[in-house]
């Protein structure tokens, strides 16, 4: 019987150790932990029994009957822990999260187009829709193409008017989109109408109206027998479609590649009319330089001018975007800046 009180005191002394430590568990893995030190293959209550086959039958039944009772008061005191700390665990994540399931999620930012991007897109619509057809060329340019081929020699003050790089081979980045008005009617077939948006580039001190970098849309359009008329109606059609002009007006200008050269202007589409800083109080805006193909230009692609005549036109196309979306300052548009992109 001494042996047997002795291994009592043992489990009672267990079981004591067990209820205190289980108690102060700080969270569920800890009471994991404790709890099998106690109940596990080699907990503490465990090995008390490990000699218990050498009990005699009496001592088995009042050992067994006193482990069992400390093994499942354990047992409860680890559920009731359990379920204490769980909760808590939820509360506090929940507390420290602060998750509102009805707030509405947050909205993905969708892929939106360069305002360059869009009018050019917009305007190429427009254009196709007229039958005219997209052709493009180098942007660094023999100067054949860029100047002699559209009636500027070398010797010709107007060359001066386009402020040119020249590169160290002899070429030049085309000061204009008109170098593949030049190319085209060398090359493409008899009758056609086409633009030719793209890049130019010109030596500029920068300032917000001029970069060295700018795009334009060129336009060409031949056939046996097309007339100032059809220029007329053509591009006072285009900036009703893309500026929503009401008013518009021809003036007589000069490039060496048209006969008779024009200028369209628009009444200023901030002002009405009145007159205001953008028109420079005029009430008009310049924006679309034209004329009807100058004969020499169709002789220097071997085009006989008795038989064919066309008109061409040269818009600044930043400018196009500019006033669409009241754009005061071109640098605006190639800063890459979102918080502007973002605006349209
Ligand atoms: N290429 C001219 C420039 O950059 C613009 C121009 C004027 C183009 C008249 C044309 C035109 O096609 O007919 O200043």
């Amino acid at each position: 019987m001494n042996k047997n009180l002795e291994v009592i005191d043992k489990i009672d002394e267990v079981f004591k150790d067990a209820k205190e430590i289980l108690e102060s568990a700080k969270n569920l893995n800890e009471l994991e932990d404790n709890f099998r030190s106690f109940t596990g293959k080699k907990g503490r209550l465990t090995e008390i029994l490990h000699n218990i086959s050498s009990y005699s039958p009496e001592e088995k039944k009042i050992v067994g009957a006193k482990s069992n009772e400390a093994k499942n008061e354990i047992e409860s005191i680890y559920n009731r822990k359990k379920n204490e700390l769980s909760g808590n665990e939820n509360k506090k994540f929940l507390n420290e999260y602060k998750i509102d399931l009805t707030i509405p999620g947050n909205r993905i930012e969708r892929f939106h187009k360069h305002p360059i991007t869009a009018v050019l897109e917009e305007a190429s619509d427009f254009f196709t829709s007229m039958g005219f057809e997209i052709v493009e060329g180098p942007e660094i340019e023999t100067t054949h193409y860029n100047f002699d081929a559209l009636n500027i020699p070398a010797d010709h003050p107007a060359r001066d008017v386009w402020d040119t790089f020249y590169l160290l081979n002899g070429l030049v980045p085309r000061t204009h989109t008109s170098s593949v008005q030049a190319r085209t009617l060398e090359s493409k077939p008899l009758p056609f109408r086409v633009i030719a948006p793209g890049r130019c580039y010109r030596y500029e001190a920068v300032d917000a109206t001029h970069l060295f970098m700018f795009n334009q849309m060129e336009g060409l359009f031949v056939a046996h027998n097309v007339k100032l008329s059809d220029l007329k109606g053509i591009l006072e059609e285009t900036v009703r479609h893309l500026l929503g002009a009401k008013k518009t007006r021809f003036r007589p200008a000069f490039y060496p590649f048209v006969e008779p050269g024009l200028d369209l202007d628009i009444e200023c589409v901030f002002c009405g009319g009145r007159g205001c800083g953008v028109c420079k109080n005029t009430g008009w805006i310049e924006v679309i330089p034209c004329g009807m193909v100058h004969p020499n230009v169709f002789k220097y692609a071997g085009i006989n001018p008795k038989e064919y005549k066309g008109f061409a036109f040269g818009m600044g196309f930043d400018r196009i975007v500019m006033l669409k979306y009241n754009i005061n300052d071109l640098r605006l548009l190639y800063q890459g800046n979102l918080d502007i992109l973002n605006q349209f």
